[in-house]
């Protein structure tokens, strides 16, 4: 067996079978690129599913990182630390907001913010204890615990894990009508994703996300946007809600915020909203910790400076330019996304998502394919155009060959 079958295998034997991975065992990375123990470098136009927007083993994030190792890891939230308050400083001035709860993946800043609009409408908004309503999106992705679950309408996500949380509304993605129609007085929320990565980066209709916003606004209702994967740079733009100007009443971001060092989330939000809890209502042991504090904080100095913003807008116009031309010629027929980020739907007659993305695993690219024939791009935001091109050209190669 090779060096990567004997990997693939002790990983199988002594793993839970919870993924798919692709057959390509990583041992090293930079940039743009990964290097697998057999020597053979990958592109990768995954970039982990966003988390790793500034690159492979970015200097800034890694010295960062060095140098926090060897001050201090770790306090809990029993104490503070001097790393902390920058942090919820900063982190709160990128979003325009005044506070900060931070936590460490993002399903549990989506926890997070679950129960803050749910407290917020106890306390704040009065309703009756036991009967607050969050309104959620069909084909959302919020995560994996069993209260996010239970507002998945994925079954794959959801069958054999209930009994499932209620207190959820699920509308039909981008319709509007309907999430007037399902708002109620209880309605404490509306959590949406601005663009849906999961459910193959789609963008909802133009005028979607500032009606939202407007109806939030008129029934006293908080909008929740989940920009854990399309935050922090990768449309173009620091939010995907600035593409509308639209600024919600609460951000939940993950991913990226650790620069692909550490976990690193966060709910964003004003002083009143997370002014609803009080000490021991909620928590966590590594939230904010020093080492993830220095990270984000690096993190949050980098977007400040716009730069990753304009080259995910620049080279996503690149992007989507070439992605275009493929349809129309049979092999995709469609491609959707903002920035450096496209779903492409790949002609079910070329075989599903997963066959294409191991054509191009053989071609040297990596991508992730998304229900049945569709496959993400989502390249770090520092690659080159050289590189993006390289791939793209891998990817015509692989369609044409089919
Ligand atoms: C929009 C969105 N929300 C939440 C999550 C969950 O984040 P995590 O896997 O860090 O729990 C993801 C992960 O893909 C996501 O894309």
């Amino acid at each position: 067996m090779s060096t990567t079958e004997t990997a693939i295998a002790s990983a199988e034997a002594h793993s839970a079978h919870n993924y798919h991975p692709l057959p390509v065992v990583v041992a090293s990375a930079e940039g743009a690129w990964m290097t697998d123990v057999e020597g053979r470098r990958y592109l990768d136009m995954l970039a982990g599913y966003s988390a790793l927007n500034f690159g492979h083993g970015n200097r800034r994030l890694i010295d960062a990182a060095k140098a926090q190792l060897d001050r201090v890891t770790l306090t809990s939230r029993a104490f503070y630390h001097d790393r902390f308050a920058d942090f919820c400083t900063e982190l709160a001035a990128l979003c325009g907001m005044e506070s900060v709860l931070p936590m460490n993946t993002g399903a549990e800043a989506v926890e997070t913010a679950v129960k803050t609009a749910r407290k917020w409408g106890y306390r704040v908004k009065g309703v009756p204890d036991g009967m607050a309503k969050i309104i959620v999106a069909s084909d959302n992705f919020h995560g994996r615990t069993t209260t996010i679950v239970s507002f998945s309408t994925d079954p794959e996500a959801r069958a054999d894990f209930g009994p499932y949380t209620p207190g959820f509304e699920i509308v039909p993605y981008g319709d509007l009508t309907a999430m007037r129609e399902a708002m109620t007085e209880n309605t404490v929320a509306v959590l949406i994703e601005p663009v849906q990565g999961e459910a193959g980066v789609l963008v909802p209709p133009a005028g979607y996300l500032p009606g939202v916003r407007e109806l939030t606004r008129e029934r006293n209702v908080l909008f929740v946007a989940d920009e854990i994967q399309s935050g922090l740079g990768r449309t173009g733009k620091t939010f995907a809600l600035d593409h509308e100007g639209v600024v919600p009443d609460m951000y939940v971001l993950g991913k990226a915020l650790g620069g692909g060092v550490v976990p690193v989330s966060a709910v964003v939000s004003s002083a009143d909203v997370l002014g609803v809890f009080r000490p021991g209502e909620h928590g966590s042991t590594f939230g904010g910790n020093p080492l993830a504090c220095a990270v984000a904080l690096e993190v949050v100095a980098m977007l400040r400076t716009g730069e990753y913003q304009q080259r995910a807008a620049e080279l996503g116009e690149h992007l989507h330019r070439e992605l275009g031309l493929l349809t129309g010629g049979g092999a995709v027929e469609a491609v959707r996304g903002r920035g450096l980020w496209a779903g492409v739907d790949i002609a079910p007659a070329l075989g599903t998502g997963r066959e294409i993305s191991e054509k191009l695993m053989e071609e040297g690219v990596l991508v992730k394919d998304t229900h049945g024939s569709t496959i993400r791009i989502a390249p770090p935001l520092v690659i080159s155009k050289e590189d993006l091109d390289w791939g793209l050209d891998r990817l015509r190669a692989v369609l044409s060959a089919r």
